[in-house]
């Protein structure tokens, strides 16, 4: 049954001119003839806890995206089992002025990782680029794969050593291709390659019987994942996981079944 309709529904980062979120939630919105717009908002991390106040002042819902992740969630007055073992939110919702927080990215790595290993992820070895909102998420999916092991990188080390501490028996690796040597799976959760066609480890040093997976989304992929594909790599950019955080968020909202199929094709995701 559907949920009385928020004020507003917001996807709030900085940047946010490139997110493809606003083009799928409004083709779901269409297609379920719910009476809204979703808009992203360009928000500083000065502005967070102030514009934060005032969305949920309208009952407003909606994501959160980079940088916001991690410090959306201090902001929450309860987190469900998902945002508060990632320590970050992507989904928010108000009810009687209380801010919630959820983590649909964890649901969404774990069926873009099904889909691209087309199994479920088993004695996998992860390289995980990146320690920041979106690489919390990877690492409370792969962290419950049996017979895994991780290994992170992250250009900013105090980062990627909090992280693996908060975590536990996750290895740090002081350089990327120290990460990747002997993985079985790549996960790109840093940001590189969201605005330019810059790589986050050189594809090259990959073995060639791992995985990719970038979670930088962009319409016709990400120069990383064409690179990776031209060296014989089986690899995803982040569309998949993109769809799937997101029908969980508006399951999450508003308590209805998203046009998956609509949501897909207004991001170019066929089959
Ligand atoms: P998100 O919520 O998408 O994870 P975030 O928490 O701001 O956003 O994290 C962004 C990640 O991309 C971080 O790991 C960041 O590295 P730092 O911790 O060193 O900032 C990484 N990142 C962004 N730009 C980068 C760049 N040019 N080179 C390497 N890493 C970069």
């Amino acid at each position: 049954m559907i949920r009385p309709l928020p004020g507003r529904l917001v996807l709030i980062g900085d940047p946010v001119t490139h997110s493809l979120s606003p083009r799928f939630q409004n083709a779901a919105l269409r297609s379920a003839a719910i009476p809204l717009q979703y808009e992203a908002i360009k928000v500083s991390a000065a502005d967070l806890a102030s514009v934060v106040a005032d969305l949920a002042a309208v009952s407003a819902t909606g994501n959160i995206t980079i940088p916001h992740k991690v410090s959306f969630a201090a902001l929450c007055r309860t987190l469900t089992g998902a945002a508060e073992i990632a320590g970050a939110v992507n989904t928010f919702w108000v009810e009687n002025g209380v801010l919630h927080g959820d983590n649909t990215d964890v649901e969404g790595f774990n069926f873009a990782v099904e889909r691209l290993l087309g199994s479920t992820p088993i004695r996998q070895t992860v390289a995980l680029l990146g320690a920041g909102g979106a690489a919390a998420a990877v690492l409370s999916a792969a962290n419950q794969w049996q017979e895994t092991s991780i290994t992170i990188w992250n250009r900013t080390r105090e980062k990627s050593v909090a992280v693996a501490e908060r975590f536990g028996g996750v290895r740090v690796a002081a350089v990327s291709e120290q990460a990747v040597k002997d993985a079985t799976l790549v996960v790109n959760a840093t940001s590189i390659g969201m605005t330019d066609d810059s790589f986050p480890v050189d594809p090259a040093l990959i073995p060639e019987t791992a995985s990719v997976l970038d979670i930088v989304c962009r319409i016709g992929g990400t120069a990383w994942v064409r690179a990776a594909r031209g060296r014989g790599l089986n690899a995803s950019d982040g569309r998949e996981m993109l769809i799937a955080q997101g029908a969980a968020s508006f399951r999450r909202w508003f308590g209805l079944e998203p046009d998956v199929a609509a949501m897909r094709g207004a991001i170019g995701l066929t089959g």
